[in-house]
């Protein structure tokens, strides 16, 4: 019976599987395994030794019972460890959704006319939101008394009584950063200057703050024709058509001199826009030939240098290309208007690779 013990518990301890502990536990105490067997014998045996044996094989059967079962949960648990071995996560790393995100209609259209300006030799420059009065009008040639500043509804920070620094507001326009750029690099000078705007002002082609791109080129003989020609490679690039019809009309900014507000040619027709052809027009930016004293202003010798200076609305022209009705939704955050309005992410505009595809 030590024997029969040995052989078994051996055999147990360096079992593999499952399925080898099941072979073993039929070979042992299976109804014809060894013990089983042993057991039979019994019945040919005196009382006497019945009774020595017959407790002592219900041990060994206990005894090799309880081995197996102690095996199996071994054998269980080494394969828990080596699976959550297997299945590591590191969950610090960054997450990554099943739907990817997509690109604003605002940030697309940014990157569409700056990639058409890029083309025409226009750098990129920027300016701080938070302006100082001077930069967002008086360097513009908007003195404390004009009518302009009341009619941009400005929002202007705070300022404690005794605060002697001088007033600062939120941009009303791109325009200061012409003073900045021209401050930083002379002439001449070809820039684009995309950013946020505010206004008090809110209804449905209205938003408190909104999205310019400034143009400026400084030259020393640059004319209305340069900016038209400009503004006409710009429009057609944008909408990808081939043709446009533009409208200049005079009009006034006290920054610019001559002024003109510049028209595309549009219809209407069912509800939908397009550009090119029709009866209608559409505004779409302010511009001029820079006046003397912003170029004063901007540190530029207005008896040497000459050129034209243009603002776009960017979320307008968004809304004109991509049939967006109401300009609010561009700021509601609204997941489902996102993925309908959206772009994919690795579509970066260029104009060899098409802009909006
Ligand atoms: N700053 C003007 C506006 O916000 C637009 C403009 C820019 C007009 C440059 C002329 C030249 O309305």
């Amino acid at each position: 019976m030590d024997d029969l013990r040995d052989k078994y518990l051996t055999a147990i301890a360096g079992a593999n599987d499952e399925a080898a502990l099941e072979d073993l536990r039929v070979q042992a105490i299976g109804k014809k395994g060894e013990v089983a067997l042993k057991m039979r014998e019994l019945g040919k045996m005196t009382p006497e030794e019945r009774q020595i044996m017959g407790p002592k094989l219900n041990a060994l059967k206990d005894e090799i019972t309880s081995a197996i079962v102690a095996k199996k949960s071994a054998l269980e648990d080494a394969a828990l460890d080596e699976r959550l071995r297997g299945e590591w996560l590191d969950v610090t790393l960054p997450g990554r959704t099943r739907r990817p995100g997509t690109i604003h209609p605002i940030s697309q259209v940014t990157e569409e006319v700056t990639a058409i300006f890029a083309d025409m030799g226009f750098a990129v420059a920027e300016g701080p939101q938070i302006e100082s009065d001077w930069y967002n009008f008086d360097a513009l040639n908007i003195p404390g008394h004009h009518p302009a500043r009341a009619e941009m509804d400005t929002f202007y920070l705070h300022r404690d009584a005794g605060d002697d620094r001088p007033p600062h507001v939120l941009r009303t326009h791109t325009s200061p950063v012409q003073i900045r750029a021209m401050q930083a690099q002379g002439a001449p000078i070809r820039v684009i200057a995309p950013g946020r705007v505010y206004r008090a002002d809110y209804d449905q082609t209205h938003t408190p703050m909104f999205h310019q791109i400034e143009g400026l080129a400084i030259d020393r003989d640059i004319s209305m024709a340069n900016l038209k020609w400009v503004l006409e490679e710009f429009v057609k690039a944008f909408f990808e058509v081939d043709h446009v019809d533009l409208r200049f009309r005079a009009s006034h900014f006290p920054f610019t001199e001559p002024s003109a507000e510049v028209d595309i040619r549009c219809s209407w027709e069912g509800g939908t826009l397009k550009v090119g052809e029709g009866d209608d027009w559409l505004e779409i930016l302010g511009s001029g030939m820079v006046h003397p004293k912003v170029l004063q202003a901007g540190n530029i010798d207005p008896n040497a240098w000459q050129g034209f200076a243009f603002g776009l609305g960017i979320d307008r022209i968004a809304m004109l290309k991509y049939g967006i009705p109401d300009l609010r939704a561009f700021f509601d955050s609204d997941l489902r208007w996102l993925r309908h309005y959206g772009f994919a992410a690795l579509d970066v505009p260029t104009l060899h690779g098409g802009l909006s595809r």
